[in-house]
């Protein structure tokens, strides 16, 4: 009867606890996101190439060398899979060592649920297998947004690279 009362007593405190305190509060306004989409960058110097090098000091690390890049988002890997977006930024070679460079760039929705809306992105890429970058805020349906991004290369043509994306986001509920 007692260890009955006590794990009864337990069991409200527990409840109280789970009711009042912040984080859980705060979880109760939180979504969890994943997004899974493809990244389709058409190489500086080809015609209609989505990135330009504005300066380009031909160094093996990269280091020094300022890429600007407007690519589109879309469902699939296939070039012609529906549009979700426009990806806009910058990297900038940032390693004397070894290949890479740190980006800092937008997710812009432009068609579906989150038309509108983008999340940003900050973050380094390496020549490695699996980019890792943080997501760092986002507007309307993005906002307070912060999470990962992951990136690997899903498939290359000689003019082209396109990247499977997946995207883990925290974002308030809207
Ligand atoms: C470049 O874009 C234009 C306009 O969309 C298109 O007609 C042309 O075929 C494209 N060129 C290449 C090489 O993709
Ligand atoms: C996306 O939003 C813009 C601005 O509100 C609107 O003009 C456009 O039609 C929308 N596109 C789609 C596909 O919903
Ligand atoms: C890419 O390959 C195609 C053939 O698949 C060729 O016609 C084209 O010239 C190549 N472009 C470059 C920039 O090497």
């Amino acid at each position: 009867m007692t260890a009955q009362l006590s794990s009864c007593s337990f069991f409200f405190l527990l409840l109280l606890f789970v009711f009042t305190s912040p984080p859980v509060a705060m979880a109760r306004r939180t979504r969890f996101l994943h997004l899974n989409f493809y990244l389709h960058e058409i190489n500086p110097g080809v015609p209609n190439s989505t990135m330009i090098f504005v300066v380009n000091e031909h160094r093996s690390s990269g280091f020094g060398s300022v890429l600007i890049f407007d690519n589109v988002f879309r469902v699939g890997v296939q070039p012609d899979s529906p549009l979700l977006g426009r990806e806009q930024g910058l990297g900038v070679g940032s390693n004397l060592q070894v290949y890479s460079g740190i980006t800092a760039l937008e997710f812009i929705f432009t068609t579906g649920r989150y038309n509108g809306s983008s999340f940003a992105v900050f973050g380094t890429v390496t020549g490695g297998a699996i980019s890792d970058r943080t997501i760092i805020g986002g507007t309307g349906r993005f906002r307070m947004a912060r999470g990962y991004i992951l990136g690997r290369v899903a498939a290359t043509t000689n003019t082209t690279t396109t990247w499977e994306m997946n995207a883990y986001i925290a974002a308030h509920r809207s």
